[in-house]
């Protein structure tokens, strides 16, 4: 397990030649971090790291990631094996609990999801509030921070926190369901008992009360893949979200509701509609895509290559391997031929080829391929960070659990360096 280990220190020399030790902490797959806990009180300085890109906000036991080898686990499990061999629900208990669930546990755990399917009726009228042009992020967040308002016990974090956590990965996929529902302006399908957690979800988008609607195994099996591969990566800017949110003591909904919105932004989960809609622009305004990449490595508007570069992987996104080759499988098998496969395929091709994006290390993420996959499944651009949150779902209460459950959470409250004006005398209005 991490911890301090009593034997590495490391040296801090000050501007005045004053020396302190720092202990070093070690993780099980052996990454360093210097323990600058006790800093500001031993030598009156902070460490200034914006962007967090040094700076460890915890330790965690829930995924391991090598941006540098393109490894990503949860909870010690390769993602290309649990992408393969396992589900969405399942991988979900893993992240939550730690391991993977017995067929008992599975079956519980399976149950309370189903049963907690259903959101209150009154909550059916806020969806009826909204503009039919809102963003599904923003009625997203807003109905998640109301679960909090129908479940008042979750105000106690003494209360049964699985109770609140299989509500929330239960309710959340059918307010996604129904966000959408009303954004095309078709019924609200109720949830079924009868099926599974991803097939549910399928139901609840596509059927309509007039006619059957068969679930293919196919789409289904998609997604749980999608949901898999986006379930958790540990501190990015949505988890530490939650995590910072959380540890003010709010609750699990609105500590979600938080991550939510800081998901949204283009930089993050947004980026995989921003994919879409720059390969579109591309095909409907004709630009040749090499033009669109010179106009990018120019920096020309501030332009980037959406989906391609990440914060922590410096080689390929394990992720967006494994969706280039789901992406082939499911068009071919939904006999769908879109052409901005082939834009962003080409598109790849040569970026990676190209010293701007080599020399940066920049390699496609895990947003470049799957709207592709979205818009094959039928789900509009508009959902798919909708979608993202949907699989995030899990990766985020894990990481509230472990915070809250963590006896040395404190309040998440960076410092600064102050670079403003110093102390000047109030000016009385007349004599500005
Ligand atoms: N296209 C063109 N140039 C890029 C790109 C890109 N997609 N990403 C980074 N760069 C350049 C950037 O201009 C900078 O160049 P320079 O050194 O000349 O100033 C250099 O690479 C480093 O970029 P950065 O913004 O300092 O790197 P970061 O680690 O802060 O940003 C990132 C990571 C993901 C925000 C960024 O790569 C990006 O904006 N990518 C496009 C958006 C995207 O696809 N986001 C989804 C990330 S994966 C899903 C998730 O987990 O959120």
């Amino acid at each position: 397990m991490a911890g301090s280990d009593k034997k590495l220190t490391a040296k801090l020399v000050l501007p005045d030649s004053k020396e302190v030790q720092l202990p070093v902490t070690v993780g099980t797959e052996d990454e360093h971090a210097f323990d600058i806990r006790s800093l500001r009180q031993d030598t009156g300085y902070i460490t200034l790291d914006t962007g967090y890109m040094n700076t460890g906000s915890t330790t965690s036991a829930i995924t391991y990631l090598d941006g540098e080898q393109g490894i990503l686990r949860y909870r010690g499990y390769p993602i290309e094996e649990l992408a393969e061999r396992s589900n969405f629900v399942e991988t979900a208990y893993l992240l939550i609990n730690g391991e993977l669930p017995t067929v008992a546990e599975r079956e519980v755990f399976g149950r309370m999801l189903t049963r907690h399917s259903l959101i209150h009726e009154d909550m059916h009228q806020f969806f009826a509030g909204y503009p039919p042009t809102s963003h599904p992020m923003a009625v997203l967040s807003a109905m998640v921070t109301s679960l909090s308002a129908y479940y008042p016990d979750s105000l106690d974090r003494n209360s049964s926190m699985d109770l609140h956590i299989t509500r929330l990965l239960s309710k959340v996929r059918t307010i996604a369901a129904f966000a959408y529902k009303k954004s095309i302006g078709q019924p609200l399908m109720y949830p079924r008992n009868s099926l599974n957690y991803c097939g549910n979800f399928l139901h609840m988008m596509f059927a309509v009360p007039s006619e059957e609607y068969e679930i293919s195994p196919i789409l289904e099996k998609a997604v749980n893949q999608l949901l898999i591969l986006h379930a958790d990566h540990e501190q990015n800017c949505s988890t530490s979200t939650v995590r910072m949110v959380g540890s003010s003591g709010a609750n699990l909904y609105a500590s979600i509701a938080a991550g939510i919105l800081a998901l949204w932004g283009p930089l993050h989960g947004g980026a995989n509609q921003a994919v879409i809609e720059m390969l579109e622009d591309i095909k409907s305004s004709g630009t040749d895509y090499k033009k669109f990449l010179d106009d990018v490595k120019n920096k020309r508007d501030n332009r980037r290559l959406m989906g391609f570069g990440h914060r922590v992987y410096k080689n390929f996104d394990p992720r967006a391997k494994i969706l280039k080759k789901m992406c082939d499988e499911v068009l071919n098998h939904l006999g769908v031929k879109d052409p901005l496969l082939d834009i962003a395929k080409s598109m790849e091709e040569v970026a990676l080829k190209d010293d701007y994006f080599v020399s940066k290390k920049l390699y496609p993420n895990v947003d470049f391929y799957s709207g592709i996959i979205y818009r094959a499944l039928g789900i509009p651009t508009n959902m798919f960070t909708v979608m993202f949150a949907l699989g995030r779902l899990p990766g985020w209460i894990a990481h509230w659990k472990e915070m809250v459950e963590d006896k040395d959470t404190k309040i998440g409250r960076p410092r600064q360096i102050y670079t403003g004006e110093k102390l000047r005398k109030y000016v009385a209005i007349e004599q500005r």
